[in-house]
């Protein structure tokens, strides 16, 4: 049965995992999100499922390519060869050596090897790959290239547990959406963007009130929204740039551009049903004082014109929390999502 090994954003399995389920429905056989305890992970066992072609022919369906046109929350989709123990550099080489690589790399065709390392070794991830890469070369006799590999292959050791697998997603992340031609410098992965969508259940008017290049609104009209989709930033910089990218990925009359500022929200819109928002950081912004302030006017403005969800991210916890019960919303549910490295705090309010 076909294995995959996902990877997505770490505090965000669960949705994606969902999300999941519903793209391939009863072809999932199983689904468990970070498993052996690593974040960003889900392990997928499949059935094998088939089409009909236009001549009536059996064809099988290829997991991989539904779910990389179809998933919104996924960064890589790895097909695995192979999971098992190895705790030293002899056992990764032998149990390389069992894998039937062969199968996957056409003859002359170029390989690269990624590797990863989750625990204490002895060794470092360069070692893995170079040992992985010695035994598929010697088996297949294909070509090195590890700048523009045709076939990239993924070595994780995590703790003693060892997985080898095709990496069908390339070496750019699906979060890198081809639209973004305005690179904002702390824009939302397009993954997160979706998953906060999806915690918002959007309805009725949604906006974006610090909307930056755009992603959170761009992410949701692509979805096929159907209601009027606001995106309120207050420089004129980032605002053109989201119009840019809303261009770029075609859904540039679906969404309403306002330039201005989210603390005065009410002058905008006298009515919203759903607010998503990625908050701007002190560390962004380099302004680290002026946040509780600027958090604590915002939730103001929100009280007056909010009749529904609210889902927001910040690192800036303390002030957030603040601002959230000062203006008498509830908390609805809380977690913490991986960002640029940072642990960023997420919160769904009424
Ligand atoms: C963290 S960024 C949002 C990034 C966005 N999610 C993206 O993917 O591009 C926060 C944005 O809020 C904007 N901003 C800061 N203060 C604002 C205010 N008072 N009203 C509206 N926008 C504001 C900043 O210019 C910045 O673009």
């Amino acid at each position: 049965m076909p294995k995959f090994l996902l990877t997505t954003a770490q505090g965000i399995e669960d949705i994606a995992a969902k999300e999941i389920e519903r793209i391939l429905s009863d072809l999932v056989l199983k689904i468990k999100i970070r498993p052996w305890g690593i974040e960003g992970r889900i392990l997928l066992e499949t059935k094998e499922g088939y089409y009909l072609d236009e001549k009536g022919k059996k064809r099988p369906i290829s997991i991989g390519e539904v779910l990389t046109k179809n998933s919104r929350t996924l960064h890589r989709i790895i097909s695995l060869l192979t999971v098992s123990r190895a705790r030293n550099l002899e056992e990764i080489e032998n149990v390389t050596r069992e894998v039937d690589i062969e199968a996957y790399l056409k003859e002359k065709e170029s390989f690269g090897v990624r590797a990863e390392r989750f625990g204490s070794h002895e060794f470092r991830s360069v070692d893995i790959a170079r040992v992985v890469g010695r035994i598929i070369q010697e088996k297949t006799k294909a070509p090195v290239n590890l700048d523009h590999p045709a076939v990239i292959i993924r070595a994780e050791l995590i703790g003693d547990i060892f997985i080898l697998g095709v990496d069908i997603t390339g070496d750019h992340s699906l979060h890198r959406r081809p639209w973004r031609v305005y690179d904002h410098p702390a824009h939302l992965k397009a993954s997160i963007a979706n998953a906060l969508i999806e915690l918002s259940k959007p309805e009725g008017i949604f906006a974006d009130p610090f909307c930056g290049s755009g992603t959170i609104p761009i992410e949701l009209a692509l979805r096929g929204y159907k209601n009027r989709i606001i995106c309120l930033e207050k420089f004129r910089k980032h605002l053109t740039g989201a119009k840019m990218n809303a261009i770029a990925a075609g859904v540039f009359d679906k969404i309403e551009f306002v330039l201005g500022d989210a603390t005065k929200l009410s002058k905008y819109v006298e009515e919203v049903n759903t607010v998503v928002s990625n908050l701007p950081y002190g560390l962004k912004i380099g302004k680290k004082g002026m946040i509780p302030k600027l958090y604590s006017e915002f939730f103001s403005e929100l009280s007056k014109v909010l009749n529904g969800r609210g889902v927001f991210i910040t690192t800036e916890k303390n002030a957030i929390e603040k601002a959230i019960e000062e203006h008498g919303f509830k908390i609805l549910e809380k977690r913490i999502i991986g960002h640029g490295g940072l642990d960023v705090h997420c919160y769904v309010i009424r």
